[in-house]
């Protein structure tokens, strides 16, 4: 059912030091930092020749990275994203084997402009997992 990995996501507290990691220390191609206030965080996209590092600092009140951000003070891995060809098809056969999809379980749109759906890290190898129909 899934099929490349589009991303992993790090969360972090300060974006300009990690985007300087990535850009200046591993020597990758970083993005600008993008304000994405109705996902309640900064982005800032490391391009690699086979996916992508989305790097994410909370942005406003009611971040969904600041609780991760308590318990990870120095950042860390939050999310891997899978691509699907089907989100809605991905979402029912989930659902249907007892996988939680976080929030309301609709397909909403993602950092990306593309439809996503979260998998709670409970049944997932404690990973939380993103689905994003490619
Ligand atoms: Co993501």
């Amino acid at each position: 059912m899934i099929g490349r990995l589009n991303h992993v996501a790090i969360a972090t507290k300060n974006l300009q030091a990690a985007a300087s990691v990535y850009r200046d220390t591993l020597g990758a191609k970083v993005s600008p930092a993008v304000p994405q206030p109705e996902h309640g965080v900064t982005t800032v996209f490391v391009e690699l020749p086979n996916t992508k590092i989305e790097l994410l600092e909370p942005l406003g009140d009611n971040s969904p990275i600041a609780k991760f951000l308590e318990k990870n003070p120095s950042g860390g891995m939050h999310h891997v994203c899978y691509e699907v060809d089907d989100i809605y098809a991905a979402r029912d056969k989930l659902k249907a084997a007892g996988a939680t999809i976080t929030g309301s379980g609709e397909p909403r749109t993602g950092a990306h402009g593309k439809p996503v759906i979260f998998l709670h890290p409970k049944d997932f190898v404690g990973t939380l997992v993103e689905l994003e129909q490619a």
